[in-house]
């Protein structure tokens, strides 16, 4: 059976969908999209979700789409699904400027926005029991990664490139700094200290991210919003990635060498437990 997705403005089977050849976000990746974990029913910060989705579409100057109504349409989702006792699930919305002959420039008058939404089970990924790989890669992206623009071949590149050498994320480093990863946000722990790069153009503001620096606020352990240097990566203790289906996942090698003693950091876990708890209470 198809699921029931959400496409510019009604509910229906998936493969009902008709998507214009002429859209511009197959045409030109003109777009931008957003992914809301829930846990058996309840959205950990949805609200921060539609608010990423409101700068998302605001900084591509993307009009005409009402988040309140997107709000109704994550909810219907899941009830439609059949999803709200799911332990895990998502809801995904993929906004694109509309559908209009091709041109680079914005389609004049104004097309409506094409948008679709869905809703998925996801699963606890292994790694964030085992501990997972990652390999650095230099940052070949735009320098626009505070958008969440729906153009993400860079990603996918880097990202592939960390299948094929055995490792779950390709994390980049831009001007010598360690930034975030392909679908990730990064953070290294040294001297009981947690880091991780800065909001900014450089990378995605996750908002597992946000709630992983409120753990360790709760759990008393600094954080430092500055990006580390590559050349520091070998020398810190701990490392984990962040993201809304990754959840906090530990990370105890880099490019083929272990990081620290190998194995999952104490920090790590206490971040991990309260990312935990953060999900259950939401
Ligand atoms: C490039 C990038 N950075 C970070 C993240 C993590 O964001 P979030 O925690 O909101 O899922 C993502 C999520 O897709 C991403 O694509």
């Amino acid at each position: 059976m198809s699921d029931i997705v959400y496409f510019n403005g009604d509910f229906m089977p998936r493969d009902q969908v008709r998507i214009s050849p002429n859209d511009r976000g197959w045409l030109l990746g003109d777009g931008v999209y957003e992914v809301a974990p829930c846990y058996a029913g309840r959205f950990l910060r949805l609200d921060l979700h539609l608010d990423r989705l409101g700068v998302s579409l605001a900084k591509m100057a993307i009009e005409g789409v009402d988040l309140a109504e997107i709000e109704r349409v994550s909810w219907e989702l899941l009830r439609r699904n059949d999803l709200l006792a799911a332990p895990r699930s998502l809801v995904h919305f993929q906004i694109s400027r509309g559908s209009a002959p091709r041109t680079h420039a914005f389609p004049v008058p104004a097309v409506p926005p094409t948008v679709y939404g869905f809703a998925a089970r996801f699963a606890r990924k292994p790694q964030c029991e085992t501990g997972g790989a990652i390999i650095t890669r230099s940052d070949f992206r735009w320098s626009r990664c505070d958008i969440k623009a729906i153009s993400l071949a860079a990603n996918c590149l880097a990202n592939q490139e960390a299948q094929a050498a055995g490792a779950f994320e390709a994390v980049f480093v831009r001007d010598g700094m360690v930034l975030e990863g392909s679908h990730t946000n990064f953070f290294a722990v040294q001297n009981g200290v947690v880091r991780t790069a800065p909001l900014g153009n450089y990378i995605l503001a996750g908002i597992s991210r946000g709630v992983a620096i409120e753990c360790c606020r709760e759990a008393g352990i600094p954080v430092l919003e500055e990006a580390l240097p590559e050349s520091a990566l070998a020398a810190v203790d701990e490392i984990f990635l962040t993201g809304s289906t990754t959840e906090v996942m530990p990370i105890v090698a880099v490019d083929g060498r272990p990081v620290g003693t190998g194995t999952i950091g104490g920090q790590t876990r206490t971040i991990a437990e309260l990312y935990r708890r953060a999900a259950e209470a939401a």
